[in-house]
């Protein structure tokens, strides 16, 4: 989806940044700005700073900072389209409207009708639990221990046990017959004619990210099978790419997401304030589940059953969530079965413990495995040790790889040295990969990586906020200096821009679709506001160091490339006479 620049101008214009983000946090007039404790940390002082003038805000405590936008994008975990429409809608914008195929827009609107039909079921079954026929699925619930608010908060509902009420209210409502088919909620048969699915369960519906209800879980009272029930996956329903309490979750202020296996945990973990609970729907934990949550969290707690079931799947989710490039830590659920059953015996305080301690899931991994063998008996052991040195082979980080080396030899007792020379022997008889000898990435040179890549940050806040600086100074710079290649994109089209007097960073957001590259862009136009307190020969310093330091970490970059690429020394002599030229060179910020 794109918008215009014009259109974007106008939804950011007509939204207010300190009026939107009233909505959402306390805002206390100080001076010329806003201030309140920050919503995307854990403060007690504020150094959340909303500016009117600038239509931009920055947390001093945290680094988080953008405009209106990026706001509702950070807080409501939107992308940006999203973002746009929202507020498009909160300030009475029109957007053009999608040039949607006819197909398309068949499609549309069909998945709105179904999204309709399981509303008004979900009203119904709420209505129901309610309801005289409902009392005993509601007793059910208040034994489980929910409050009157959790079974608000998660819509759960009652489908009776008597005819086939559901369907006379559904069609009342004017759903045709093959609609509520087509949602999953009853079948046909010649016969019968329609036949509702849930018959006498509670009822659990299953929302999307953006609270839509899109299917249903149902559980017996009490013993009988199956215990649960879920709707089929229809048009609006993919069990591979929604999650269980993600919709709320979502705008969770933990820094972790704890996945469950259970409707009822994330429930139960939800009402103990663990509001960062989700599970998957009635299936195994898939890659598209992982995609989702990496647009919200980077670690993942498993909170998976302490059976024999419950580790193989949290192993496999294990695997799935390495691959997606997402840590993942194991919470130790033991003596009790699920989250729902701890929380319920220990409180909260036992489990946000169990969450600080969660075991790595490397250690994990080789825990589970040692089950399978014997360490009394040597060949066993060293068969154990093989497997686990090929494991310890994945790392490609040499500094990593030492770590969990050391970390395994210590817990399983076995000299770190040994199991070392076990890794090398398992790598190079994985196609001859010497792995001690491979290049090694240590921690100073990705802190180095975060500085360089901080400045050109910097350097692009700069002109965004003071666009006669570019100017003055680009005789020096150009976007090839931007050596970070989303950067080098971005300073390529945002200089463009510049020349042609009309700069505006919210359109070059617009350029990317991915959330993550979104709000790395907009973070690139707000690593800095000017307003902090500085004398001005102090900002002058300051903007010249930080473009020698995006000039000289340019010439570095094209230096150790121009032994093998021409175009790189042409820009290795550029630079070298630019830095010679800035180096004499006083710069005059305002
Ligand atoms: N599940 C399912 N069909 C079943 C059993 C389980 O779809 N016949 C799914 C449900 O999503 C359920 C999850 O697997 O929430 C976990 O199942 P289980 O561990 O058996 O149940 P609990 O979550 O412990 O549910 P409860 O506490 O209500 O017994
Ligand atoms: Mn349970």
């Amino acid at each position: 989806m794109y918008f215009s620049e014009e259109i974007i101008a106008e939804v950011q214009q007509r939204n207010d940044i300190v009026d939107v983000i009233s909505q959402y946090v306390h805002l206390q007039k100080k001076g010329s700005n806003y201030m309140a404790c920050c919503p995307f940390h854990s403060e007690k002082t504020p150094s959340f700073s909303v500016s009117r003038s600038r239509q931009l805000y920055k947390c001093f405590g945290c680094g988080e900072g953008g405009s209106v936008i990026t706001f509702l994008q950070k807080y409501e975990n939107y992308s940006f389209p999203e973002a746009i429409k929202v507020l498009a809608e909160r300030a009475g914008v029109t957007l053009p409207q999608e040039e949607l195929s006819e197909a398309a827009k068949k499609k549309e609107s069909r998945r709105a009708r179904l999204l309709e039909v399981n509303k008004a079921a979900a009203g119904y079954y709420f209505y129901l639990l309610r309801s005289e026929k409902g009392k005993v699925a509601a007793s059910y619930l208040d034994k489980r221990g929910l409050s009157e608010e959790t079974k608000h908060r998660f819509g759960l509902g009652y489908a009776s046990a008597y005819g086939n009420d559901l369907i006379m209210y559904l069609k009342q409502k004017n759903f045709t017959d093959e609609e509520i088919t087509a949602s999953g909620l009853a079948g046909f048969s010649e016969q019968k004619g329609l036949n509702s699915k849930f018959w006498n369960r509670v009822m659990f519906p299953i929302q999307d990210t953006n609270h839509r209800v899109i299917g249903f879980g149902g559980r017996v009272m009490g013993e009988g099978e199956p215990k649960y029930l879920n709707s089929p996956e229809t048009e609006i329903f993919d069990k591979s790419r929604n999650l269980y309490g993600l919709n709320f979750a979502r705008t969770s202020k933990k820094d972790n997401i704890i996945l469950c296996e259970g409707y009822m945990d994330v429930i139960s973990l939800h009402q103990a304030g663990f509001d960062q609970a989700v599970a998957s729907l009635g299936t195994a934990f898939t890659s598209g589940q992982a995609n989702l949550l990496r647009r919200y969290t980077k670690d993942v707690c498993l909170a998976y059953d302490s059976d024999g079931a419950g580790v193989k799947a949290a192993l496999r989710a294990i695997e799935i969530l390495r691959q997606t490039g997402l840590g993942a830590k194991v919470i130790n659920m033991e003596p009790y079965k699920d989250p729902d059953e701890f929380i319920k015996n220990l409180g909260t305080e036992a489990f946000q413990e169990r969450i600080d301690n969660a075991e790595n899931s490397f250690l994990f991994q080789v825990r589970m495995l040692q089950r399978n063998y014997k360490l009394e008996d040597p060949e066993s052991k060293t068969r154990f040790f093989r497997e686990v040195a090929s494991l310890l082979c994945g790392f490609e980080d040499e500094l990593e790889r030492e770590n969990y080396i050391q970390a395994v030899a210590s817990q399983y007792a076995i000299a770190s040295s040994q199991l070392k020379e076990l890794v090398v022997k398992q790598a190079l008889g994985q196609g001859g990969v010497r792995v001690a000898e491979r290049p090694q990435k240590t921690t100073a040179d990705h802190a180095k990586k975060d500085h360089v890549k901080h400045m050109q940050q910097l350097l692009l806040t700069y002109f965004a906020d003071n666009p006669q600086l570019y100017t003055k100074v680009k005789r020096f710079i150009s976007a090839s200096d931007f050596t970070d290649e989303t950067y080098g994109f971005v300073a390529q089209r945002f200089f463009e821009d510049l020349e042609k007097g009309e700069a505006n960073p919210v359109k070059l957001i617009n350029l990317f679709e991915d959330p993550a590259e979104q709000s790395e862009v907009s973070a690139l136009f707000t690593t800095y506001l000017s307003d902090l307190e500085e004398g001005k020969e102090a900002k002058n310093k300051a903007f010249r160091d930080i473009l020698l330091a995006v000039k000289k970490n340019s010439f570095a970059f094209y230096s150790e490339k121009s032994g093998t690429d021409i175009a790189a020394l042409t820009k290795v002599i550029e630079g070298k006479k630019a830095l010679e030229e800035l180096e004499k060179t006083h710069i005059f910020v305002d």
